[in-house]
């Protein structure tokens, strides 16, 4: 039928859905402590629902991948299901989950079984006090056994995302990249942006990823990574012992380290996303103060060629970038949607 085209020339063919608005977390830089006014059972997609729309996104859209959000997608009992039915339908649709970990250590052999290939875990420190503070909850332990069992299950690569805070973690920078390394996960650092539920962002407050790059260099060579980045998020650093890099000799690397600067170097202009939250609207930018519903057209018979047009329309509209046409989250001119990280889906 066509393709997620924009105005701006863009095309987006990566699917992010979100399964689920609540999550067992409450990451400060997301979530209030109190949790959100949950969505009801009959307002989230249903699991044929969002089936239904991926299958949608890739017979009739070109979406070549799909990765399932939340909130927190594990809360969703039926995530097995979901996956396995979209793997019945395409059996080499790339498939993949950010989640927290917690409950992975249960269901990844379910999940894999299923047709998953990707996960994106969301830890932001090793130090179970520093856990406890961020995320509101004292469960590093279920997130570390989580990890071991989709390492167990041969996922592979296993991607960390970490979200640096000034006098938090962002000493644990280091630590985080040592811990990372060691067990073969790839670390992202990730610039906080401005989709927390408390609307308490600010520019200066943000860890920048050159102050990352500064931090980690202290420990580590870093060389930049030859291939292009093309539109996904990390721009990655080859990892070598200090010193080792420039020695002149083939030094032992010892893995690689992602930063995601969507703050202070965005990358609006290769964006391939496309985005439909737990409740069905079609959001073309995380940063979007336009949604449009796809649920009620899924629930009131229409076709699937319906059902895309809709989509496509909807994403002819994509902003183009943060601050809708210009780029500049925290400019005066940036306005923060309403809708927080954990509803939006990540
Ligand atoms: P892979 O590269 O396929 O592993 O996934 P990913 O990095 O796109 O997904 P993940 O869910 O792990 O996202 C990592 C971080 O990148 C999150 O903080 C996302 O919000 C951020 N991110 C993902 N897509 C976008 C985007 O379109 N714009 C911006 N500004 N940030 C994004
Ligand atoms: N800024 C940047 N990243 C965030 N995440 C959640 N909230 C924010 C924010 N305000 C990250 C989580 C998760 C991913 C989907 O988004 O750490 O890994
Ligand atoms: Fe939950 Fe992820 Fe938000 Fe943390 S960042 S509260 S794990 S949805």
């Amino acid at each position: 039928m066509g393709l997620l085209e924009d105005q701006w020339g863009r095309v987006a063919n990566d699917l992010r859905l979100s399964l689920i608005d609540k999550c067992n977390l409450r990451c400060t830089y997301c979530m209030p402590a109190e949790g959100l006014d949950w969505l009801g059972k009959n307002e989230l997609l249903s699991a044929s629902e969002a089936v239904r729309i991926a299958d949608i996104g890739v017979r009739l859209l070109g979406v070549r991948e799909v990765r399932f959000t939340g909130g927190e997608p594990l809360v969703r009992a039926d995530l097995a299901t979901i996956l396995g039915d979209l793997r019945e339908l395409h059996p080499t649709l790339p498939m993949s989950i950010t989640t927290n970990g917690i409950g992975l250590e249960k269901k990844i052999d379910r999940l894999v079984e299923a047709g998953l290939n990707r996960i994106n875990v969301s830890l932001d420190t090793v130090c179970p006090e520093t856990f406890a503070k961020i995320t509101r909850r004292d469960r590093l332990p279920h997130v570390l056994r989580g990890l071991e069992a989709a390492a167990e299950a041969g996922i592979h690569p296993i991607k960390i995302n970490a979200v640096l805070m000034r006098g938090v973690n962002d000493d644990q920078a280091g630590e985080l990249l040592e811990w990372s390394l060691r067990h073969d996960f790839q670390l992202r650092f990730i610039e906080q942006m401005p989709l927390d539920a408390d609307h308490e962002w600010t520019r200066s407050g943000m860890v920048t990823a050159g102050e990352v790059r500064d931090r980690i260099s202290e420990d580590f060579d870093l060389v930049p990574q030859a291939e292009p980045r093309g539109s996904a998020p990390a721009e990655l650093w080859d990892v070598y012992p200090l010193g080792a890099a420039d020695a002149g000799n083939p030094a032992p690397i010892l893995g690689q380290v992602g930063v995601i600067a969507s703050v202070t170097e965005p990358f609006c202009e290769a964006c391939s996303r496309t985005r439909i939250t737990a409740d069905g609207k079609i959001r073309s930018c995380l940063f979007s103060h336009e949604e449009t519903d796809l649920m009620e057209a899924l629930r009131d018979g229409s076709t699937d060629e319906r059902i895309a047009e809709i989509w496509q329309a909807a994403m002819w509209t994509k902003p183009k970038a943060h601050g809708q046409t210009k780029v500049g989250l925290g400019t005066p001119e940036f306005v923060q949607p309403d809708r927080s990280m954990s509803a939006i889906g990540g």
